[in-house]
């Protein structure tokens, strides 16, 4: 699918763009979220933010590293007035990060960038603790 650099760097910059959409999704959520119950994951949702802010600063580095110009574009945001829906929302975003990412380790791999491998590989591990925090929270 990315048998060429030129076809991976277009996907790093559709990721790079959903890791920022992902760290104002969060900012957003953790801030409307209330709720005693919902203290701990609000939390993690903030945590989570940071997270992604230091995703899309590697995936900038590495877009940039291999000739690519860093998209300063944000992906699609969503947000809801239920405390659920908006975790649904949140783990939505993550299970195609998941996806994305699984595909992108091997892309590169592909492609012989292993360095590059090696940080999607790292940002994989990442989405699917983002993951478990949220499936937790939603009683999953
Ligand atoms: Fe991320
Ligand atoms: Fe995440």
């Amino acid at each position: 699918m990315a048998a060429t650099t030129e076809k991976l760097l277009e996907l790093l910059n559709m990721d790079l763009e959903l890791e920022y959409s992902a760290a104002i999704q969060y900012i957003n959520h953790a801030a409307v979220m209330t709720g005693a119950a919902y203290g701990d994951i609000i939390k993690e949702l903030k945590i989570h933010a940071n997270e992604e802010v230091a995703h899309a600063m590697i995936l900038a580095e590495q877009i940039d590293y291999l000739g690519g110009s860093p998209s300063v574009r944000v992906g699609k945001i969503q947000t809801a007035i239920d405390n659920d829906q908006m975790l649904q929302q949140d783990l939505d975003g993550e299970n195609d990060a998941i996806k994305r990412y699984k595909a992108r380790v091997e892309q590169s791999e592909e492609l012989k960038e292993f360095a590059l491998a090696q940080q999607l590989r790292n940002i994989l591990a990442t989405e699917q603790e983002h993951a478990m925090d949220l499936m937790q929270a939603l009683g999953k």
